[in-house]
């Protein structure tokens, strides 16, 4: 077994977790939530997205949010911009770093930005060209790498396809999502194989949603084929607005309890994290969807 001795975690929280939350979060809540998960020792907090607030209410203060937080040095807090609106706006709030989204399936692409993949990757070139030329730094994502809520299998080779196209844009890392949570260990170190071909393996970002339960045996199995990123939702909160059924991605405190016990540095304090998670389970009312968190709580009581 090959295994990284050093992981990077990517938090995706507060704009992948909560994007998809009906009740309304207070922007103080967000920079409440980010400010605990920055003191915890993540360097890369995704922060919110400048999309249309028609599609996703949720995010429409990502402004607010990026003017209230405690930026911390060597801290990262990414937002996603699907269009140069999107980038104006982010840039105007200060955002230092930016994430173009793409997607595998032609059919999740038109639910979640309306357009073609082909049409996407055009809007998404000026975007990491104005990035760049304004020293921002640009990640990319590609949705649906193990399976489509609309066209079932996706092919590696698409994946590879399109997460190749992102890094020749400029995009620093192309992180590869499955949206759904379906795939499975197998499947996914072939689609890292075929990925590989076209994106460095240390360019490369997992993104697993864990509605069935596997992404942190996916996770290990990509972490084997010499993949160091990981992004994960604290207290695994989340799901996608456009992939109906989708639960959230795997819960950070899972991951950092996995690479904790297996020695793997990620240079995130647990304790904290845990604690993060509890601060927006209890503003939601509900309890963590992190195992880790759950089996803590329960030891407590
Ligand atoms: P559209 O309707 O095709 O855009 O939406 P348009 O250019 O025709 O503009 C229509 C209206 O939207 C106009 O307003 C624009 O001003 C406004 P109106 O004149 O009707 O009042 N608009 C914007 N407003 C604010 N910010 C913008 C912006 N752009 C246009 N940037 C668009 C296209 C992409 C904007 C829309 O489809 C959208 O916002 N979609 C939401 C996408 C999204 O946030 N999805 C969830 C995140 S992706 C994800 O979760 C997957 C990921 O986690 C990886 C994984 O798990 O696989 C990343
Ligand atoms: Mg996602």
């Amino acid at each position: 077994m090959r295994l990284p001795k050093r992981v990077r975690m990517f938090e995706v929280g507060a704009r992948d977790g909560l994007q998809n939350e009906a009740v309304t979060v207070p922007a103080e809540v967000k920079i409440g939530l980010i400010d605990r998960l920055s003191a915890a020792g993540l360097s890369a907090i995704e922060s919110g997205s400048f999309v249309s607030p028609k599609w996703v209410p949720q995010m429409a203060d990502t402004a607010a949010v990026l003017a209230g937080i405690a930026r911390r040095p060597g801290t990262s807090y990414p937002v996603l911009t699907p269009n140069m609106q999107g980038f104006e706006a982010a840039r105007a709030a200060g955002a230092e770093e930016v994430a173009i989204f793409a997607a595998a399936s032609e059919a999740f692409s038109h639910k979640n930005i309306n357009c073609s993949i082909a049409a996407s990757l055009e809007r998404f070139a000026p975007v990491a060209a104005a990035a760049r030329g304004n020293g921002i730094r640009v990640r990319g994502y590609v949705s649906c790498v193990l399976g489509c809520p609309y066209e079932g299998e996706i092919a590696p080779a698409k994946v590879a396809d399109v997460a190749g196209r992102l890094l020749e844009m400029g995009c620093y890392e192309v992180s590869l999502g499955d949206t759904v949570g379906v795939g499975t260990p197998l499947k996914a170190q072939a689609m890292i194989e075929a990925v590989a071909a076209a994106v460095p393996r240390e360019k490369i970002g997992l993104h697993f949603h864990d509605t069935y339960g596997q992404a942190l045996a996916n996770i290990l199995a990509c972490l084997e084929r010499g993949v160091a990123v990981v992004d994960s939702s604290v207290a695994g909160l989340g799901g996608c607005p456009y992939a109906k059924g989708a639960s959230g991605n795997v819960a950070s405190e899972d991951v950092l309890y996995m690479l904790d016990g297996m020695g793997i540095a990620t240079g995130v304090d647990f304790d904290k994290l845990v604690a993060a998670g509890r601060f927006i389970s209890d503003f939601l009312g509900r309890p963590p969807v992190s195992r880790v968190s759950q089996a803590l709580a329960g030891k407590a009581a």
